[in-house]
């Protein structure tokens, strides 16, 4: 099976994680730091916290920022259930903004209706690695007082109208993943970036159960939180990684560019935009079908020929503990029809030539 995403390991990679095997510190040691400088170094941004999941990431991202318990954010319904889970889990309530209908981002002209006297938060989802339009999300949250927070987990190595994404040039905090599909991989791993000390320390608080450390054996829990902490182990394996993200997005890029030019005249299918502002990532290259109908077959057909296709996404209202919450279909029409038409087809840096071709073959067979 030829899988959608992967990770890419290489001899470099191992050695260094050896190394970390042999050493003195298997968590809790110099290597995390090492990854968090490199990481903000990489973004331009002051600080980086990495934490054991994109998950743990966003959800202490939102804690800290301590909202009051019954507080509305505003996020996108096409991304990933842990986008909104955090949130809900720090007793916040999710809005859900519609999406473009060629990028799947949120359409950012549509957070200013759903902004209330409730309302504390913006989430934008970079979704696929295609950025959100971040100076016009900014200035509404200047507008109306709000926190911005970027759920960058596709989107490291994209850039907004020349600022890398991470850089937190128009938010106060922003997530990363680092789960082997993503662009670069700790196993399993993530990162809060923000230029905010504040954040930093109180991240690094809710990373290790609401500990603050004082002299000598002195510490003190401030307030319950979980054992966040990400190991020794997988930030070597990070730093590694790190040193070839560019030359990863890069190949992201040719591949995607190789698709656009092979399936955009064909009859059935649209292919994913990159907007003048945008320079994306493509963690995710979601192809659309232009007849909804036929994605379900169009689907069996590629996993029947060994290519393993995904879904991005089920609009996160419409899973069951949202249905129950209240929340409807026809919420978003835009985020519906996207779901309907989309299939991620293939794209990681080792993806090679041979593979690439067949995948190409195989859909331009279809009619
Ligand atoms: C948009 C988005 N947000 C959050 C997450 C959660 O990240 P993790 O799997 O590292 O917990 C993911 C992971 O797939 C994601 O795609």
């Amino acid at each position: 099976m030829i899988p959608y995403g992967r990770q890419s390991i290489e001899d470099d990679d191992i050695q260094e994680v050896i190394k970390t095997l042999r050493s003195d510190f298997l968590t809790q040691g110099p290597k995390v730091q090492e990854f968090e400088e490199k990481l903000a170094d990489y973004c331009g941004a002051k600080y980086a916290v990495v934490f054991n999941s994109g998950t743990s990431a966003l959800y202490c991202a939102y804690k800290v920022l301590n909202l009051k318990k019954g507080s509305n954010f505003i996020t996108s319904p096409i991304t990933f259930a842990a986008t909104v889970s955090a949130g809900v889990l720090n007793n916040l309530k999710p809005s859900f903004a519609d999406v473009e209908s060629d990028t799947g981002n949120m359409d950012v002209n549509l957070i200013e209706n759903l902004i209330t006297e409730k309302t504390r938060l913006i989430v934008p989802v970079h979704y696929a690695g295609h950025p959100v339009d971040m100076e016009k999300v900014w200035n509404l949250a200047k507008k109306y007082n709000l926190y911005v927070v970027e759920d960058a987990c596709h989107a490291l190595g994209s850039k907004y109208k020349g600022y890398k994404i991470g850089s937190c040039k128009f938010s106060h905090m922003t997530i990363f993943s680092f789960h082997p599909v993503k662009h670069i991989t700790t196993g399993e791993g993530g990162a809060v970036l923000t230029n905010e000390r504040e954040f930093y320390e109180k991240l690094i608080q809710c990373r290790n159960h609401g500990i603050i450390k004082g002299e000598d054996w002195f510490y003190s829990v401030e307030y319950p939180s979980f054992n966040f902490r990400i190991t020794d182990i997988q930030c070597t394996l990070g730093i590694s990684q790190l040193r070839k993200i560019d030359k990863f997005v890069d190949k992201r890029r040719k591949i995607a560019e190789i698709y656009n030019i092979e399936l955009s005249n064909h009859s059935l299918f649209e292919t994913p935009s990159e907007k003048k502002y945008a320079y994306h990532s493509y963690h995710l290259y979601p192809l659309r079908v232009k007849d909804s109908y036929r994605k379900k077959e169009i689907f069996r057909h590629l996993k029947e020929k060994g290519i393993g296709v995904q879904v991005h996404y089920i609009p996160v209202y419409l899973h069951s503990y949202y249905r129950k919450k209240g929340y409807k279909p026809g919420l978003c029409p835009y985020a519906e029809d996207f779901y309907q038409r989309e299939i991620s087809i293939p794209i990681y840096p080792t993806l090679n030539e041979r593979d690439l071709n067949y995948v190409i073959a195989r859909l331009k067979e279809i009619n």
